[in-house]
């Protein structure tokens, strides 16, 4: 069973046990939630769990799936970064190598009927392991949070009287429910833990540099480190900044349209300096088509669909455009807001020499007649023979009016 050791997992431990009779062996998986995971095993064990396992998968979560939503430029519906969407196919792993090893003939996790986390969960297992029985408690015995809190209550499993729905991992923090399901009402200040409100902000600017190699950050500031450390001092200083807070409308793949509030100061820090230096050493048209790419790839994961093979195949797209994305850009942070100041490659496509207004320049302007001439010959065409040969169109209005004129 996937354990977080939260109010649903608690209780499911403790029923599968009781309804079921079964043998629970719990799973928990560090992608970087801030939690006590010696509480949670302590917890897991309390309840009556047989083993319990705790998994450190934080720097396999940033070099394999970090890395690669940073070269996609993933963003769900443009705002959100994935963070929940991106972890849940290594924790699936993780969970069924667990089932595998010990022989389980069932997996079990907290996941609700209404959220996307189940398509996520139940898809990547059947792709795993088909012989393994899902039970999703939650959705099949239809636990409501009132019977959920009586029946913690009732058996001592202390819970904290959270409104709030959390995730996290080194990502991003999504904070859904209570007074946030209002779409017009502003997030109250005291949902955010990882982002320092604008107004408390330091009032001078930081700078940082994120060196990039094949798409991927490699240095933070001059000095080289692991993706994951870079992730996690990056959450700590654009947080500081008060740079990162999402307040988003989103399309749930079972169709319900949901508010969420996300903290991801590093993800919007990366994706954005990593999306200026593509501009910077892309051609316009790989660019063009790399942002379908990236909005594609972004659905899948997403929509958990991580095992469908177009996402394998959009990923070697991907690859192979990154291989010139090699470079520096500057960031400049500053109350709430994360702004490209600067960026260098060596494989740049942009040349003064040639953009200059400058006297000198290698552009040769006079070429710029002949270029213009073909490059909008049909579209000049067509207004004017629309403006014969169709009245209601915006080119014979525009015609009537200048003939009145
Ligand atoms: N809406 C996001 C997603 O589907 C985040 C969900 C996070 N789950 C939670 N229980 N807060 O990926």
């Amino acid at each position: 069973m996937a354990y977080s050791g939260g109010l649903d997992t608690s209780v499911i431990l403790k029923l599968m046990q009781e309804k079921l009779g079964a043998e629970v062996i719990t799973v928990t998986v560090d992608v970087g939630q801030k939690d006590d995971f010696k509480a949670v095993e302590e917890k897991a064990y309390k309840f009556g769990a047989v083993e319990h396992h705790t998994i450190d998968a934080k720097e396999e979560f940033a070099d394999k799936y970090v890395s690669q939503a940073i070269k996609a430029n993933g963003l769900y519906e443009k705002f959100y970064p994935l963070a929940t969407a991106l972890a849940r196919p290594l924790i699936v792993e993780k969970l069924v190598d667990v089932a595998k090893k010990e022989g389980a003939s069932v997996i079990a996790h907290g996941c609700t009927g209404k959220g996307n986390d189940q398509v996520r969960f139940n898809l990547g297992i059947k792709a795993l392991a088909p012989e393994i029985e899902i039970i999703q408690p939650v959705m099949e015995w239809e636990l409501s949070r009132d019977w959920e809190m009586s029946y913690a209550k009732k058996h001592g499993i202390p819970v904290s009287e959270k409104i709030y729905s959390i995730d996290e991992n080194i990502w991003g923090r999504s904070i859904e429910g209570g007074i946030l399901e209002d779409p017009f009402a502003e997030p109250p200040e005291d949902i955010f833990e990882w982002t320092v409100s604008p107004l408390q902000a330091p009032d001078e600017p930081e700078y940082v540099t994120i060196e990039f190699h094949e798409g991927v950050p490699v240095a933070l500031n001059g000095e080289p480190m692991k993706l994951l450390d870079l992730v996690v001092k990056l959450n700590e200083i654009a947080g500081k900044h008060g740079v990162g807070r999402i307040d988003h409308i989103e399309d749930r793949t079972v169709g319900i349209k949901s508010r969420e509030i996300y903290e991801a100061p590093a993800a919007s820090v990366l994706i954005k300096a990593h999306y200026d230096l593509e501009k910077l050493v892309l051609t316009k048209w790989l660019l063009e088509f790399k942002e379908l790419v990236d909005s594609k790839w972004s659905w899948l994961v997403y929509s958990g669909l991580w095992y469908e093979p177009l996402r394998e195949a959009l990923d070697s797209f991907i690859n192979e455009a990154e291989r010139a994305v090699n470079g520096t850009v500057k960031v400049k942070l500053w109350k709430g807001n994360a702004t490209v100041v600067g960026r260098e490659s060596g494989n740049a496509l942009y040349s003064k020499e040639i953009a200059t207004y400058e006297k000198f320049s290698t552009f040769e302007q006079k070429l710029a007649k002949g270029f213009m001439e073909l490059f909008g010959m049909q579209s000049v065409a067509a207004y004017n023979v629309r403006a014969r040969t169709l009245p209601e169109s915006d080119s014979a209005k525009d015609v009537a009016v200048a003939i009145k004129g």
